[in-house]
C-alpha cells in the first residue's frame, strides 16, 4: 500500500520540481488563465497541458484537470465557458475535477460518463459543520444530489441546519456513483481533524473511493493523517511559496514522511512521534525508534516531518491530538519551540532547549535528553572535580555543558570565537578560553576531552582536522566526538591509540532511548537500546 501524494501546479514550468515518487499531478488551470487575454491563454493552455500529460506519461504519474470558478475560490470567471474548457482539455487528462456546486455539474458528470473518464466530484464546505456521527443510515438534506447549486455549500445558514457528513456523501454519491468524493472544509480547532477519520472509515465500509481533509492552517493533521486512514490521495504543495491552500505541507515533505510508515501494522489505535526540524530528511532517528517500537510490540510509528517556520506553530498544534504521542525536535527549533509548550521539565529550562515533546492529555510539556550522554561518560572516568575540555560553543554543547557542570566536572569551553565561549560559560558557571595553542596544551591535564563542533563531519565546511590537536594524546584521557558520520572521525582516528574514545552515535542512542522512555512512560530493555545501535551502525557506515 501507497500514500497517495498529488502536487498542484499552476504552471508546467514547475514540472521539473515535483518530486519522482509523487504520483498525481494536479493542474490548476483557472490558476494558470488568471490575467491572461482569452485570445493568448487558449494555445499557452493547449500547449502547456500537452507538456504535462508528455512528462506525467514519462513518468508513470497521474493527472487531474481542475478548473474551479470565482465563486468556488477559483480564478475562471465563468462557469459555462468552464463547461467548454473542460470539454476541450478533458481528454490529455487521466482524471477531472468537478465541483458539486456547479450548476452544469450534471452536464458535466453525463459527458464524462459518456467518455469514460474519471471524475473527482469535490464538494468545499465553507465550515466545520460535520457532526460526529450518531446513528446509522442517511438523512438526505432538501437541494442535494438535485443537481442544482446545493445550499450546503458556501452556505450562511445556521450551523444546527447543516448536515452530517455521511448526509452530503451520500448524496454525491448519489448524483455520480463511479466518481471518487472529495469532501473538504476548514477546521476551526484540533477536534475538526477527528471528522475526515470517521467519515472515511464509513467511506471504507461501504467501498467508496473518498479524499477527505481539513483545510487550513488547524487541519494539517487530517492532511497529513488522510492517506493513513483510507484518503484516496492527500494534497501538497510544489514548495513552500507556492501553497495552493492554507495548511498545505510541501509534497516531498508528505513523501518523506510516509517513506518511514508501516502500513500494514497500522490499524485506528496506532499513534504517531514525529521528529520535526529544518532539514530532517537525512534524521536516523525513525530508524531506530521504530525498530525499539516494534521490538517492544507497541502499536507507535516514529516519523520525520520538515517543518517550514511559518507552519511550526500548526504543527506543534497538531501535536495536541490524540493520534500523537509527541515529537522529538532537531536543528533548528530546540529553542523556537519553548513558548508553545505547555509546560518545560526544569532541565530542558536551565539548557535553554527542548529536545523532545511529550503530548500528555492534549498537554504539550517538554524536556531535554541530549545531556543523557553524560552518564555514559561518567562510567569510563569518574567526572566530580574532572577536569573536562569541551571544544566549541553551539548548540550542541549546551546539554553536555549542563550535564557535566551537574556531574560535578570542572569544565573548560574552548572556541574559535571567544565571545559565544564567554556567554555559555557564564551560563553555566565554568571557564573559557580561545581556541589556540596554549589552550588546547591544557589537554595534557584533562580527564575528558570533547569535540562539540562540526569538524571532521562527512562534507562539513569546517574541515577535518581540529587545530592544536597534541601529537601524543596523554594515557587515559577519555574522548568523546559528538560527529558521527564517519563513526571513525579523524580525531578518534588519532586518539583511540593512547584513549579510551566514545563515538558519537552513541550519544544519538544515549538522547533516543531517553526520549522514547519519556514518551512511553517506561523503560527500554538493555537488549533493544543494544539493537537500536546495531540498527544505526548499518545506517552509518
Ligand atoms: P551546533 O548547534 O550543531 O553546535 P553551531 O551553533 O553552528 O552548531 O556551532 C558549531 C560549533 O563549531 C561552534 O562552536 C563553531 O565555532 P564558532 O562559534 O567560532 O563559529 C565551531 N566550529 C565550526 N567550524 C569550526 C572550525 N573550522 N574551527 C573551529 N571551530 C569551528
Amino acid at each position: 500500500m501507497v500514500a497517495n501524494v498529488c502536487v498542484s501546479l499552476t504552471n508546467p514550468s514547475q514540472l521539473s520540481a515535483i518530486d519522482p515518487r509523487c504520483e498525481f499531478i494536479e493542474f490548476r488551470a483557472d490558476l494558470f488563465c488568471e490575467g491572461r487575454t482569452p485570445g493568448s491563454w487558449k494555445q499557452e493552455l493547449a500547449s502547456a497541458t500537452h507538456q504535462l500529460a508528455n512528462h506525467a506519461c514519462a513518468n508513470s504519474q497521474k493527472t487531474i484537470l481542475t478548473i474551479r470558478t470565482t465563486a468556488e475560490g477559483g480564478k475562471f470567471p465563468d462557469d459555462l465557458k468552464r463547461v467548454e474548457l473542460f470539454k476541450s482539455l478533458a481528454p490529455r487528462f487521466d482524471f477531472v475535477d468537478v465541483e458539486y456546486s456547479s450548476k452544469h455539474r450534471a452536464a458535466l458528470l453525463a459527458n464524462f460518463a459518456k467518455e469514460k473518464k474519471e471524475v473527482i466530484l469535490s464538494a468545499h464546505l465553507t465550515e466545520p459543520t460535520i457532526q460526529p456521527v450518531r446513528s446509522p443510515g442517511f438523512r438526505n438534506p432538501k437541494g442535494l444530489g438535485s443537481g442544482v447549486q446545493s445550499p450546503v455549500l458556501q452556505d450562511s445558514r445556521p450551523k444546527t441546519q447543516n448536515p452530517k457528513s455521511e448526509a452530503i456523501l451520500k448524496a454525491m454519491h448519489k448524483a455520480a456513483p463511479s466518481a471518487i468524493k472529495k469532501i473538504v472544509f476548514t477546521a476551526t480547532k484540533q477536534s475538526d481533524n477527528n471528522v475526515p477519520s470517521k467519515l472515511l472509515a464509513l467511506a471504507k465500509k461501504q467501498n467508496i473511493r473518498v479524499i477527505c481533509f481539513c483545510m487550513g492552517g488547524k487541519g494539517i493533521a487530517s492532511r497529513i493523517l488522510a492517506p493513513i486512514d483510507g484518503s484516496y490521495l492527500t494534497f501538497g504543495a510544489l514548495d513552500a511559496k507556492s501553497a495552493t491552500a492554507p495548511g498545505q505541507l510541501v509534497h516531498s515533505d508528505l513523501l518523506d514522511f510516509y517513506s518511514e510508515l508501516d502500513f500494514a501494522a497500522i490499524n485506528p489505535n496506532t499513534k504517531f512521534i514525529l521528529v520535526i526540524g529544518n532539514p530532517v530528511y537525512h534524521s536516523l532517528s525513525p530508524k531506530m525508534q521504530n525498530f525499539a517500537l516494534r521490538k517492544m510490540k507497541l502499536n507507535i510509528q516514529y516519523l520525520k516531518l520538515r517543518a517550514d517556520h511559518t507552519q511550526l506553530g500548526d504543527i506543534l498544534g497538531m501535536l495536541r491530538g490524540g493520534r500523537f504521542a509527541g515529537a522529538n525536535v532537531t536543528v533548528p527549533y530546540k529553542e523556537a519551540v519553548i513558548p508553545s509548550l505547555d509546560s518545560v521539565d526544569p532541565e530542558a529550562k536551565n539548557i535553554g532547549a527542548v529536545n523532545t515533546i511529550v503530548n500528555r492529555k492534549g498537554k504539550l510539556m517538554g524536556y531535554n535528553t541530549d545531556g543523557a550522554i553524560v552518564p555514559i561518560l561518567g562510567k569510563t572516568v569518574k567526572l566530580k572535580r574532572a577536569r573536562c575540555i569541551l571544544l566549541g560553543a553551539g548548540g550542541a554543547s549546551r546539554a553536555i555543558v549542563y550535564g557535566l557542570k551537574k556531574a560535578g566536572a570542572d569544565v573548560t569551553i574552548i572556541n574559535r570565537t571567544l565571545d559565544r565561549a564567554e556567554a555559555l560559560a557564564r551560563a553555566f558557571g565554568c571557564k573559557s578560553a580561545p581556541l589556540s595553542l596554549e589552550s588546547m596544551s591544557r589537554l595534557a591535564a584533562a580527564t575528558l576531552f570533547v569535540n562539540t563542533t562540526t569538524i571532521g563531519m562527512h562534507g562539513s565546511p569546517s574541515g577535518s582536522d581540529i587545530p592544536y590537536l597534541p601529537r601524543k594524546f596523554p594515557k587515559g584521557l577519555l574522548v568523546f566526538d559528538v560527529v558521527y558520520t564517519p563513526i571513525d572521525t579523524p580525531l578518534i582516528s588519532k586518539a583511540v591509540r593512547e584513549c579510551n574514545c566514545i563515538t558519537g552515535e552513541r550519544m544519538l542512542i544515549a538522547q533516543g532511548v531517553k526520549a522514547l522512555e519519556l514518551f512511553i512512560g517506561k523503560k527500554v530493555p538493555d537488549e533493544v537500546a543494544v539493537g537500536m545501535h546495531d540498527v544505526l551502525l548499518n545506517y552509518i557506515q
